[in-house]
């Protein structure tokens, strides 16, 4: 942990004067520690949603919201996108540094050799309906981990900590793909440790017993790049909430099984399934002036899904790359012209002209196109957030292995501005 005392800010409350540290990291935002504020004051901050508040000291992923940036571990998610692949941006976000070859051969084995299910979680599965929400699976599923692996579940052991990692990262493409397969009603697929990691998956997903399917090498590249750039993103809902959970040293399972069902909301992951449901109600761009009015409209609780964001106040750089895929991915399939991209370009063009989003600095987020790519890919809606999730397991992990050996570490417990009943004594019933 790397912070440093920059100087102290002087706070008067109820007529008593004190100083708190301003500690400063390497970029970004100086922050105020307000640790002993309350043991000073009597007071607590105040500051739901966390707009104002650092709850944690990370060195894993930097946003800067205003300038449109997102680095991990230091690296531009341009960058990576483009050069690196998945697998390596699982190395990095998980140790700190590139691997070099040997270190590559050797996490891609561990990773590979981990893919399979225990073949009992079959019958898991079954017990689903058909018409299970994937994601629903997924929070059960993962959960269920630490049933059927307990011999990784004790925090305290590195070793456990380890292995309990490279399940995860290994394990989420097979349960998302069953997940999905079990939704349709055909066999489960197994791994194929011979395809990489996001072929594989797309093995799982679309390949079945009675015919040959090769995956195309440009698809999954564009899998590769999706989960590359959902793989972390700072202290987002999800991330938090693997935190919070794992606070109280609950087994890493459970903690990915919390983060798994935080992300489903529609406000965090589950936006990128209502954003391609909201293009196809929009359906031409005729339409587009309706939804636009109904978004600005305050009385009307529709929001114009992929748009916006908590952090980036600028362009969401993941939704450029993302843009650029959904061209490659859409040319490929043959429907460079589809309606549903016309319609999302138009959107966005005519969005990013209107006051109201430009005042507010709503610009296109990851979820504006992912959608467009997923679904020309050949995934129903339903399987887009579990693509997120599974994508975006390497980043809490990571984030849950640092904070478990961050010696600062406790167990996390906000306090609330109370605003309920005064004690009162208990009225009988027959006297209420
Ligand atoms: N459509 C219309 N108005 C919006 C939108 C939108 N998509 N997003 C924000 N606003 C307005 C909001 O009504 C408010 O206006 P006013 O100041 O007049 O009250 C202002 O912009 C600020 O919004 P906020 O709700 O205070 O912002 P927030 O930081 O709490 O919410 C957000 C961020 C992402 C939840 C929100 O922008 C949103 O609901 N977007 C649509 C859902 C979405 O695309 N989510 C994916 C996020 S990126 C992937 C991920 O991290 O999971």
């Amino acid at each position: 942990m790397t912070e440093t005392k920059q100087g102290t800010a002087t706070l008067t409350v109820d007529g008593k004067t004190i100083e708190l540290p301003v500690l400063g990291g390497s970029v970004g935002p100086a922050v105020i520690d307000v640790r002993k504020l309350y043991a000073q004051t009597g007071h607590f901050t105040f500051d739901p949603g966390f707009t104002s508040t650092a709850a944690c000291e990370s060195d894993i992923t930097y946003i800067d919201g205003d300038a449109g940036q997102l680095l991990y571990r230091g690296y531009s998610i341009d960058e990576l996108a483009e050069k690196s692949h998945f697998l390596e941006v699982c190395y990095l976000l998980l140790y700190g540094e590139l691997p070099d070859e040997a270190q590559m051969k050797e996490f891609e084995g561990h990773v590979t050799n981990h893919t399979m299910l225990h073949e009992q979680m079959t019958n898991f599965y079954r017990g689903f309906r058909r018409d299970a929400h994937p994601m629903a699976i997924m929070v059960g599923v993962v959960g269920a981990l630490a049933a059927f692996y307990h011999d990784s579940t004790d925090i305290n052991d590195e070793m456990q900590r380890e292995i309990a990692s490279i399940r995860m990262v290994a394990k989420m493409p097979t349960i998302a793909a069953w997940a999905y397969k079990y939704s349709i009603g055909q066999p489960f697929v197994y791994p194929r440790n011979d395809l990489d990691y996001a072929a594989n998956f797309m093995h799982m997903c679309f390949s079945v017993p009675c015919e040959e399917y090769k995956v195309d090498p440009i698809m999954a590249r564009a899998m590769d790049r999706i989960m590359t750039l959902h793989a972390d993103h700072e202290q987002n809902a999800s991330t938090s909430t693997v935190r919070l959970a794992g606070s109280s040293d609950a087994n890493p399972f459970a903690c990915i099984a919390a983060g798994i069902a935080c992300l489903w909301g529609p406000a965090h992951g589950g936006a990128n399934e209502a954003c391609l449901n909201m293009l196809r109600e929009i359906g031409t761009p005729d339409r587009i002036p309706e939804y636009i009015a109904r978004a600005k409209d305050k009385n009307d609780p529709f929001r114009l899904m992929g748009f916006g964001h908590r952090v980036y106040k600028n362009y969401d750089p993941r939704a450029k790359v993302m843009q650029e895929t959904a061209r490659e991915v859409l040319e490929l399939v043959g429907v460079e012209n589809s309606p549903i991209l016309q319609v999302a370009q138009e959107l966005e063009r005519i969005a990013l002209e209107d006051p109201y989003f430009v005042e507010r600095k709503l610009y296109p987020n990851v979820d504006f196109y992912s959608g467009i790519v997923l679904n020309a890919m050949g995934f129903p809606t339903s399987m887009f957030t579990a693509i997120f999730a599974m994508s975006r397991t390497v980043g809490w992990i990571g984030q849950w292995k640092e904070m478990i050996s961050d010696p600062n570490q406790r167990i996390g417990r906000p306090r609330q501005l109370y605003t309920g009943a005064n004690e009162r004594a208990y009225v009988d019933v027959a006297k209420r």
